[in-house]
């Protein structure tokens, strides 16, 4: 098969990892992938969001499957677009439709589809400029810390968790008025869960479903989870604390009523649905609900699954998802985030790299590089995934930061306290 894989972030070098160790991949394609995924097939400068010149291109390449690796070009309706062209129709592109992007792409969709199951989240209610004024009356009403959140995707920005309800109504205020541009002319107002967090990720072919195996991010820039929020600055697989009656309720509870109600919509979805969970004195409850895989989650993630992963994606296209038996590696499975000095904040990108020659017993999934001149330059905020396996979690991240020295760049930073609070 030849496959083409959108995206260029550790998440897309994982995924191309994968993908090239499977018989059934004749040739794969990468846009515009990065400097690691140019290990594993050829690297092509196109946007992903740009779906004339990507379809052009797979009838170039005779294309037959794409994998959509981020969200953006999801939520503006890649699959619709393949689906709605006569010339493209035979490619199978894994990836909800537009309507079950929606999952991802409007906080507020989300909620009226959980609450049509009964999901167990959030208590919440959505505002818009013309119900500024309730909004601000209920926030009142409410005990803080109070979440708010712009409706649309907002580069991962659009969560704020205000200390006061003084704040939590001066951000109101900003977000309704364009703080996040149309992202936020709806704001989601939910009450503050307490807990432990963790994703589950779910394969499906709009029917049947395969979990996949689960994983914990570490969202923030320093160490015991303080400042700013990043994309994600480590990850481990599976967190201990999730067990098998966790896994059930999480199963009864959110994943089968999921399915269901994509099922009663008429939704299209033939791809990764990522729930953001989190435990609440052992009961779980949906933070959100992503339309792809996570990242760095896919980088501890890809590495424990045994199966063939192009013989799965292509089951959701053949009807054979349900044949499939999920195979894991049992160890676990830690990632390490080399990022850029400033990241999140302004950083500087070119910054030559060294030492990967002499990583040992990791693997090294690229996020933000590249090759110039010769040389292997950072080029982005976060720069490469050390991915370990160990026997629990902290041999796995032992591993991988005794790797992280090696690899030099100006600026290097990384948290040395992944799963800190397990
Ligand atoms: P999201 O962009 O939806 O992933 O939200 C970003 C982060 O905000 C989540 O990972 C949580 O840590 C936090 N968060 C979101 N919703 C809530 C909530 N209702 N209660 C507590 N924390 C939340
Ligand atoms: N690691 C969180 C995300 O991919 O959204």
């Amino acid at each position: 098969m030849r496959i083409l894989l959108l995206g260029s972030g550790g998440r897309e070098h994982a995924f191309a990892w994968k993908i090239s160790q499977s018989p059934l991949c004749d040739e794969l394609f990468i846009a515009p992938g990065n400097a690691g995924t140019s290990q594993h097939g050829r690297n092509v400068k196109l946007n992903p969001n740009d779906f004339k010149e990507i379809g052009s291109y797979c009838l170039f390449r005779k294309i037959e499957m794409v994998v959509v690796g981020p969200e953006d070009p999801l939520v503006r309706g890649i699959v619709d677009h393949f689906k709605n062209n006569a010339n493209l129709q035979h490619i199978k592109v894994v990836g909800p439709s537009q309507e079950g992007a929606k999952l991802e792409g409007s906080k507020a969709y989300g909620k009226v589809f959980m609450a049509a199951q009964n999901i167990p989240t959030a208590a919440y209610k959505e505002f818009t400029p013309e119900s500024l004024q309730e909004g601000l009356d209920y926030i009142s009403m409410q005990t803080p810390p109070i979440v708010l959140k712009a409706d649309g995707l907002a580069a991962g920005k659009g969560v704020v968790i205000s200390p006061s309800i003084e704040e939590a109504k001066e951000e109101l205020q900003q977000m309704l008025s364009g703080k996040f541009g149309a992202a936020s002319e709806k704001v989601v107002i939910e009450q503050f869960l307490s807990g432990i967090e963790f994703s589950v990720f779910v394969l499906t072919d709009g029917k049947d479903y395969k979990v996949l195996p689960i994983a914990k991010d570490y969202k923030k820039i320093g160490e015991a989870d303080t400042g700013l929020n990043t994309g994600g600055m480590g990850a481990i697989s599976p967190p201990p604390f999730v067990d098998d009656e966790m896994m059930q309720k999480v199963d009864e509870r959110i994943i089968q009523p999921t399915m269901i109600e994509i099922q009663s919509r008429g939704i299209d979805y033939k791809g990764f649905i990522f729930i953001g969970l989190i435990s609440v004195d052992n009961e779980p409850y949906v933070i959100e609900y992503n339309c792809r895989m996570g990242d760095p989650e896919t980088e501890v993630v890809l590495p424990r699954l045994k199966n063939d992963l192009v013989e799965l994606l292509d089951s959701l296209f053949n009807g054979k998802l349900d044949d499939i038996s999920i195979q894991l590696e049992p160890q676990t499975t830690a990632t390490v985030m080399l990022v850029s000095g400033g990241y999140p904040e302004k950083y500087e990108k070119g910054k030559v790299m060294t030492g990967i020659e002499s990583v040992e017993n990791s693997i090294v999934f690229h996020a933000g590089t590249k090759n110039s001149e010769g040389n292997l330059v950072t080029n982005g905020g976060r720069v490469m995934a050390l991915t370990s396996f160990g026997d629990d979690f902290k041999t796995a991240v032992a591993q991988s930061l005794e790797n992280a020295e090696k690899v030099n760049f100006e600026g290097k930073y990384f948290r040395k306290d992944i799963g800190f609070d397990l």
